[in-house]
């Protein structure tokens, strides 16, 4: 058994290096919320092997980030390496159309239930921001519905989060921080999540919604059930003439090869990717109905909308994506496997939560998981506004002294270089971390 205070001192120990950068980068170099681990300092990773990393001290973890969940393949996967080695080659930066989009394209276009036309751009919070844009301008609308818990990315359409004192079937948005301009909050319609309650707030708002957008699984509250919710929703959308778009910047070739679409059973008439698409180089994609889509075709197009960006479509970030994905595509077996997994991972973590009364849980659909530290059930992220957050913070001390990281965002991955060894040994550091939490009496501090 160890105190947090011990995983704390042992972790500094073996981490000098990491932590000389942490106190050297921080006059010039100021980084992100979710880039990077904070306990107690940031981990400063130097390499990717497959299903670990190694920091800057040569410390050697399971990583659980896997790039924020986009290496479904692991790091340094030899075939997106050969793709990326082989492109190099013939020059990696034009702006202008190349040969390599085709390629991806084609392969989301037949992996996508609803893309009939594909954009790419180069980044998740892009691509998000493209699909607002698309839908106020293809229905003339501007309202954009969103749900409690959501992450869109990190532009201002997206940084809306919920007044925790409103009422939970009438959420009301509030900015993410400071810089996100007031006047944006009336083109927002905050709407409960998992609750019979949005759709009516969707029936009664109808008029003015350009477009209703939702993750395929939340990650900040991964349920295999959010299937039901979502064709629901997707009939409530389509009888009130409002667009429906599926969010699947991290469900898209990480919960099914075709999405939270393909593993629910549901189509969108819009749909955003990102992540695993590019192959662990940055990418964003919208993908949706050809009329829908059409938008895009120019600003001379009916309602055309602009698009651009210097970067979009680069033949890198394509070859890295095509190698990712036509690996997928001919690899099925891995989501048979990592469904497998996550199950194996979730079941015994939950089951020794339950045999010794402590009050966590993992809620998990296939690869992706997220531990709640509260023994009330979560159904949206409402559900846990009072978990513990000593106990978390204390639970992710002791998983990254026992080498395994776990991402400050808390949104953990498995990825198919993990295989049953590393499964074994993730249910064996979590468990014995939980006890070593619980055993401190961190639980009790709620
Ligand atoms: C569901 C979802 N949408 C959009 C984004 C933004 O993607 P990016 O970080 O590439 O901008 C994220 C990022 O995690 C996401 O999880």
């Amino acid at each position: 058994m160890a105190s947090v205070a011990e995983a704390r001192e042992a972790l500094l120990a073996k981490t000098p290096r990491s932590q000389a950068i942490a106190q050297d980068r921080s006059e010039i170099l100021n980084s992100g919320l979710a880039a990077n681990l904070e306990m107690p300092h940031p981990i400063f990773i130097q390499r990717g092997e497959g299903g670990y990393v190694v920091d800057a001290d040569g410390n050697r973890y399971i990583d659980t980030s896997v790039g924020f969940g986009l290496h479904m393949l692991g790091h340094a996967h030899p075939e997106i390496k050969a793709a990326i080695q082989a492109r190099t080659e013939e020059g990696w930066m034009f702006g202008i159309h190349t040969t390599a989009q085709m390629g991806l394209a084609n392969l989301l276009h037949e992996a996508s239930p609803c893309a009939e036309r594909v954009v790419f751009c180069n980044t998740g919070s892009e691509a998000t921001m493209y699909a607002f844009r698309a839908a106020r301008g293809f229905s003339g609308r501007e309202k954009i519905a969103v749900f409690d818990g959501f992450y869109h990315g990190a532009h201002d359409y997206g940084m809306w989060i919920t007044d925790p004192g409103s009422p939970a079937d009438a959420p009301e948005p509030v900015p993410m921080g400071h810089g996100i301009p007031a006047a944006l909050r009336d083109l927002v319609l905050m709407l409960p999540y998992r609750r019979a309650a949005a759709f009516d707030l969707i029936r009664k708002h109808a008029d003015e919604l350009a477009l209703v957008f939702i993750e395929g699984v939340q990650s900040s509250n991964p349920q295999e059930d959010a299937g039901e919710f979502l064709r629901e929703l997707a009939e409530v959308c389509r009888a009130c003439g409002v667009l429906f778009g599926i969010d699947e910047v991290i469900t898209g070739f990480r919960v099914a090869y075709g999405g939270a679409q393909q593993r629910f059973g549901v189509q969108p008439d819009i749909a955003t990717y990102g992540k695993v698409l590019g192959g662990g180089l940055p990418i964003g994609a919208i993908t949706g109905r050809a009329d829908v889509m059409r938008v895009f075709t120019g600003l001379a197009a009916e309602r055309g909308v602009f698009s651009g960006g210097t970067f979009s479509g680069n033949p890198l970030t394509m070859e890295a994506g095509r190698a990712m994905v036509s690996h997928l595509r001919d690899h099925p077996e891995i989501y048979v496997r990592l469904d497998a997994a996550g199950d194996r991972l979730a079941d015994a973590v939950n089951g020794f939560c339950q045999s010794r009364q402590i009050p966590a849980q993992m809620k998990h659909v296939g690869s992706m998981f997220h531990m709640f530290f509260q023994r009330a059930p979560v159904r949206s992220m409402r559900d846990a506004s009072n978990h513990n957050v000593a106990a978390e913070k204390a639970f992710y001390l002791h998983a990254l002294n026992r080498g395994v990281l776990v991402p400050g965002t808390q949104r953990a991955f498995l990825c198919a270089a993990h295989g049953e060894a590393e499964i074994d040994r993730l249910i064996d550091v979590f468990c014995t971390s939980l006890a070593d939490v619980h055993n401190e009496g961190l639980f009790e501090e709620v």
